[in-house]
């Protein structure tokens, strides 16, 4: 399949390169390719820069967001969360209509330094505020409240007996994610949520999981529900 992902941080890099592995045809997408490419610093987790990455990963190909949405058949949203209307204006409603879209971004606001705070939370949240701009996309949100290495990998935790969880407004598109998840990626414990609306409660939960991550001194744990 052809798959398009906006953004070329961590979360952006890492299914970019699980999808390739896999056989997929993927395409990233940046606001502009030349600057990306002459990024010679690393990212601000001592990250080598975007274009060593690339060169690492030579089947990936790397296009503006509107190139990117065009190319996939299903598209990634991994921009920065004030960065995710604009990067998806960018892309072009037109090439993202009727188009299922994964989307992981979190409304972190660094303005005040850390923890962040949610630049949206309680009546709304970043997932609707997309699917409002964007009503031809089918928003999916997902994958959002873990680390980029557990998205794509969950048995490295548990042996993948931990959850995670998905809403959206389109059924058939969810059912489409789910099966991805589990088919590209290995999730075996996926709760549909329901609505775009029950994205508030997982955007909300990074709260929680930015102090867990102080505490534990990692970022490589998850929520598990039991009943
Ligand atoms: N890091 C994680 O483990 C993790 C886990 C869960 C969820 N998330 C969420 O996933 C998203 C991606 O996180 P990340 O750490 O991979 O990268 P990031 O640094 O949050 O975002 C990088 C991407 O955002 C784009 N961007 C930055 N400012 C922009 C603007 N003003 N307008 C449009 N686009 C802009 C960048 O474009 P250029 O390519 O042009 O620089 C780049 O593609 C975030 O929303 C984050 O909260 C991250």
């Amino acid at each position: 399949m052809n798959i398009g992902i906006l953004g070329t941080g961590g979360v952006g890099q890492t299914i970019a390169a699980k999808l390739a592995d896999i056989g997929h045809a993927v395409m990233i997408g940046t606001r502009d390719v030349s600057a990306t490419l002459a990024n010679t610093t690393a990212d601000r987790y001592g990250n080598p820069p975007f274009g060593a990455w690339l060169q690492a990963h030579n089947t990936i190909r790397l296009g503006t967001f509107a190139e990117t949405a065009a190319f996939g058949e299903v598209l990634f949203n991994a921009t920065v969360g004030f960065g995710s209307i604009p990067a998806l204006e960018a892309a072009g409603e037109s090439n993202l209509a009727g188009k299922i879209l994964i989307d992981i971004s979190n409304p972190l606001d660094f303005s005040q330094g850390m923890p962040p705070s949610l630049f949206v939370s309680n009546t709304d949240s970043l997932a609707e505020q997309i699917q409002r701009r964007f009503p031809s996309a089918k928003v999916v949100k997902t994958l959002n409240t873990l680390t980029a290495p557990l998205m794509v990998n969950p048995a490295v935790l548990a042996d993948g007996d931990h959850d995670l969880f998905v809403s959206g407004n389109d059924a058939g598109a969810k059912a489409a994610v789910i099966g991805y998840l589990r088919d590209w990626f290995g999730w075996k414990r996926i709760t549909d949520l329901g609505d775009i609306t029950t994205a508030r409660g997982t955007e909300m939960l990074l709260p929680i999981w930015i102090r867990l991550m102080g505490t534990l001194g990692t970022g490589m744990f998850n929520f598990k529900i039991v009943r």
